[in-house]
C-alpha cells in the first residue's frame, strides 16, 4: 500500500513540477554567440525580450514587489514564480514554507534559492536559450500551465531552429516546425492565459487570435528576407544566404510601432458623431498586458477655435479584495472589456457640441493608464508617454 501511495506523488510530482536542464556557461550568454550572429544579437539587444529580467524593466520590478507585499511572500520566491515567463532558465521553479520562514528572518542570504534568482546566467531574461532551447510544446497540457511547465528543453548546446540542414561549429543543431512553419506554438507558451492568483485570466492572445490571419512572427519579427543566418563560413568556405527575420520582437513599447495599428472613421448621425474604430490586427487592442490604455481626444471647433475638448480611455481596471484597486495579477475582478477586438471594430456615439463646424478625433496608445501608475508610482515618462496612432477630421 504504502508503495502505491509513493508512486502516486511520484507520477504527481513529474506532470506539475517543471524540468530543469542546466545551461553550460558557453551558451547562458548572447554575448557568446555575437562573434557568428552579430546582427541577430544586436537585434535582439533592442528587444523587451532582452528586458524582461526584475533588474531591467521599471513596471515588472515595481508590479514584482507590490505583489511580494500583497501576498506576504517573500521577493525571492515572488521572482521565482513569474520567472516561470520572464526568466524560464532559471534553476529553481518552486518554493515552499520553510524557505518563507527561512527569508522572513533573514537566513536565506547564500541559500540555493537565493543564489538560484540572483545568478548572472539569467539576467538576459528571454535570450537565445530560452527560445532556441525549447524541445517540445505540451499543448495537451491544461492552459494555464504556461512558460517553464509547458516546454521540455533540450539538452544544452543544441540550438533548435527553422532549418533542416544547419551545421555549427560551436553548437548542435535541431530543426522543429514551431521554429518554422508553426511559431505561433511558440510564442503561445508565454504569451496566453496569463492570469492572476484568484485565476482571473486578464489577457490570452491565444484565445484572440483570429485563425487563418498572419503570424505573430511575420508582424513582430517582420517579413523573411535574404541574408546569412550565421557569419562563419560553414559550407565550402561560404556563409550560406538563408530566408532570415529580424529579432527586434518590435511591439507595444516602440512608439513608430503604434502608426496607423488602428483606423478611424467619423460620421454624423442627427445630434451625434459616430466614432468607429476598427482593428486590422489579429489581436485585441489594447492586448498583451492588463492595464493598457487606448486614448481617444475629441475637439470641437468653431472655425479655429476650440469649443470643447473630450477624453475618453478604453482600459480595464482591475480590483482586489474589498474592492481595492488591484494590479492585474492581484485581481479577483476587472471591468468590462473595453478593447477593439481582433479584426472587429468599436463604435461610440458622442453628443454632437453645439454651433460646433468641425470636429477633430485621435487615438493614442499609453502603456500604463493612470491608476496603476500612481499606485506603483511609476517613474519613467515611457509608461506615459501617448503614442499617436491615426487621427480623423470631420466638417459639419
Ligand atoms: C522569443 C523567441 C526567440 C528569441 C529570444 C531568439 N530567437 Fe532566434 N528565432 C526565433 C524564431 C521564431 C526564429 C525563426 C524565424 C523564421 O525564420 O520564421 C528564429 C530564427 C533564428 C535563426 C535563424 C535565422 C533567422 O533569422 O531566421 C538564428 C541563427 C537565431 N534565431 C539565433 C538567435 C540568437 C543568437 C538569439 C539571441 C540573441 C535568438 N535567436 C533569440 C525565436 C527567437
Ligand atoms: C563559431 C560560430 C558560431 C557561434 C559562436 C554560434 N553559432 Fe549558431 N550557428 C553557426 C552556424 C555556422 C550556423 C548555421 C547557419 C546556416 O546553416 O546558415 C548556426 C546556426 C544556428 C541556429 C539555427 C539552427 C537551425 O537548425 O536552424 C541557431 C538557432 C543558432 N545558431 C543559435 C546560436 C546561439 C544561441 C549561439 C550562442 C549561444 C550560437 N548560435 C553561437 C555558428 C555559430
Ligand atoms: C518564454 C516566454 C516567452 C516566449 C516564448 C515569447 N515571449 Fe514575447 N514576451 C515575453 C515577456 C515576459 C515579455 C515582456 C517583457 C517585458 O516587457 O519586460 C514579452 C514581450 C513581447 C513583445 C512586446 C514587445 C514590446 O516592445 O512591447 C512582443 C511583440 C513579443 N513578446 C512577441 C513574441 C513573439 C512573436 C513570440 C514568438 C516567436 C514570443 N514573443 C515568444 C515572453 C515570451
Ligand atoms: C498583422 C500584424 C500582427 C500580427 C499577425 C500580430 N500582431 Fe501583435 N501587434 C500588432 C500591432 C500593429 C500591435 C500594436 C503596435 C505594435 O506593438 O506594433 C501589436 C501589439 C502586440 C503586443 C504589445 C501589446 C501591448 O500593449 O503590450 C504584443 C505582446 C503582441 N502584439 C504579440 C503578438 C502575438 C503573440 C501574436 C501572435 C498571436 C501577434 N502579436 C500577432 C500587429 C500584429
Ligand atoms: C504566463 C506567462 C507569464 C507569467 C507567469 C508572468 N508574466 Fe508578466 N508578462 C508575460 C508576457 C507574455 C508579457 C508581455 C505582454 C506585453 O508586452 O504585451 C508580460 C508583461 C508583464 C508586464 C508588463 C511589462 C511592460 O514592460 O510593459 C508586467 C508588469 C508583468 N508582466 C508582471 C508580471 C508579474 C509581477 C508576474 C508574477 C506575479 C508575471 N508578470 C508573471 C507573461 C507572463
Amino acid at each position: 500500500m504504502k508503495f502505491l501511495v509513493t508512486l502516486f506523488f511520484l507520477g504527481v510530482s513529474l506532470f506539475g513540477a517543471a524540468k530543469v536542464v542546466k545551461v553550460d556557461a558557453r551558451f547562458q550568454d548572447s554575448k557568446s554567440c555575437k562573434a557568428c550572429h552579430h546582427r541577430i544579437v544586436t537585434e535582439w539587444e533592442e528587444s523587451w525580450h532582452s528586458r524582461s529580467h526584475y533588474d531591467n524593466d521599471e513596471y515588472f520590478k515595481k508590479s514584482l514587489d507590490y505583489y511580494a507585499r500583497k501576498t506576504r511572500k517573500s521577493i525571492n520566491s515572488t521572482k521565482i514564480k513569474c520567472a516561470t515567463c520572464h526568466n524560464p532558465r532559471i534553476s529553481i521553479t518552486s518554493t515552499d514554507e520553510e524557505y518563507e520562514l527561512e527569508a522572513v528572518m533573514g537566513l536565506d542570504k547564500g541559500s540555493a534559492i537565493d543564489k538560484a534568482v540572483n545568478d548572472a546566467s539569467i539576467h538576459e531574461g528571454i535570450n537565445c536559450v530560452v527560445c532556441h532551447n525549447i524541445d517540445k510544446i505540451h499543448d495537451e497540457y491544461d492552459a494555464s500551465k504556461r512558460g517553464i511547465n509547458r516546454v521540455e528543453w533540450t539538452q544544452s548546446g543544441v540550438m533548435t531552429g527553422p532549418y533542416k540542414d544547419a551545421k555549427s561549429p560551436y553548437h548542435k543543431t535541431k530543426h522543429h516546425n514551431f521554429m518554422d512553419k508553426k511559431p505561433n506554438d511558440l510564442c503561445f507558451v508565454c504569451h496566453a492565459n496569463d492570469r492572476s492568483r484568484n485565476g482571473l485570466v486578464f489577457t490570452n492572445m491565444q484565445q484572440e487570435y483570429k485563425k487563418g490571419s498572419k503570424s505573430c512572427v511575420e508582424c513582430h519579427m517582420g517579413e523573411k528576407h535574404k541574408d546569412v543566418a550565421a557569419t562563419y563560413k560553414m559550407y565550402n568556405g561560404e556563409a550560406k544566404i538563408r530566408s532570415v527575420r529580424n529579432h527586434g520582437f518590435k511591439g507595444g513599447h516602440i512608439a513608430t510601432m503604434w502608426i496607423d495599428a488602428l483606423e478611424l472613421k467619423l460620421q454624423e448621425k442627427k445630434k451625434n458623431l459616430l466614432i468607429t474604430i476598427k482593428n486590422p490586427q489579429p489581436h485585441n487592442i489594447p492586448s498583451g498586458f492588463g492595464s493598457r490604455e487606448l486614448l481617444i481626444t475629441i475637439i470641437f471647433k468653431k472655425g479655429s477655435k476650440i469649443l470643447k475638448e473630450k477624453n475618453v480611455s478604453l482600459t480595464t481596471y482591475y480590483k482586489r479584495k474589498k474592492g481595492r484597486v488591484s494590479t492585474p495579477h492581484l485581481a479577483k475582478s476587472a471591468s468590462k472589456d473595453l478593447s477593439i477586438p481582433a479584426g472587429g471594430k468599436r463604435v461610440l456615439k458622442v453628443a454632437k457640441e453645439q454651433g460646433a463646424t468641425s470636429v477633430e478625433v485621435e487615438l493614442n496608445y499609453v502603456l500604463v493608464n493612470p491608476e496603476i501608475r500612481s499606485l506603483l508610482k511609476l517613474k519613467d515618462p515611457i509608461w506615459s508617454r501617448k503614442n499617436y496612432i491615426t487621427r480623423a477630421t470631420l466638417r459639419f
